[in-house]
């Protein structure tokens, strides 16, 4: 049994980023233990890029926000997945403060071994993901994380615009399908 952690990208509250995680989880807890985070109930500050965290005892960062709630779940899980909106082609701020602040964790103290992607934006183009996708594969290969899967689910602006697409569906079968964590030098 894998635990996964689900953290959700958008303050908007029951919107189409909360729909999508909710269903990924669905199929998750059939055979895991999935936690969902938003950041709609976190105030988590930008990294001040100050490398403290290299140097502090546990790789721990020198602000004191709800980053330690944050990174209390990250050491619980061996698999990670985003969920965010599109913000200008980018993800939210406030998941990018998220992720900006696993500068040295991720290397040096979690046990992060796998990373998922959720993302819904409100075109319909067919580029949309792109410069987040590069980020991901990047991201997945700079650390050495195996890749769970990603659900893209375009043309969803309102609050529950997702219902009408095939993204819920995505997702509870990306959460369905995830399989045991693989030994380690197996
Ligand atoms: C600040 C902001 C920037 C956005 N930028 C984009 C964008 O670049 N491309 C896009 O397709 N949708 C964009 N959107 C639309 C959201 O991605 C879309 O409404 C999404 O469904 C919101 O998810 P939520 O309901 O979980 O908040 C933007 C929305 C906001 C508020």
């Amino acid at each position: 049994m894998s635990r996964v952690l689900v953290l959700v990208g958008s303050v908007r509250r029951g919107g189409n980023t909360d729909l999508l995680a909710r269903a990924f989880a669905d199929g998750a807890r059939t055979a895991h233990e999935v936690e969902i985070l938003s950041v709609a109930d976190s105030n988590v500050h930008p990294c001040l890029g100050c490398n403290g965290c290299y140097e502090m005892e546990g790789g721990r960062c020198i602000q004191q926000d709800d980053m330690s709630a944050v990174y209390e779940k990250l050491r619980w899980a061996d698999t990670l997945v985003l969920a965010s909106p599109v913000y200008f082609y980018g993800i939210s701020a406030q998941m990018k403060a998220i992720v900006d602040r696993l500068h040295a964790p991720m290397r040096n103290t979690l046990g992060i071994r796998r990373l998922g992607l959720i993302l819904v934006g409100a075109a319909e183009l067919p580029d949309l993901f792109d410069p987040i996708l590069l980020q991901y594969r990047m991201v997945l290969r700079f650390f050495g994380l195996e890749d769970i899967g990603t659900v893209l689910a375009r043309g969803a602006r309102d609050k529950g615009d997702v219902r009408s697409g095939n993204g819920l569906s995505q997702a509870y079968e990306l959460g369905a399908g995830l399989q045991e964590l693989r030994q380690e030098g197996v």
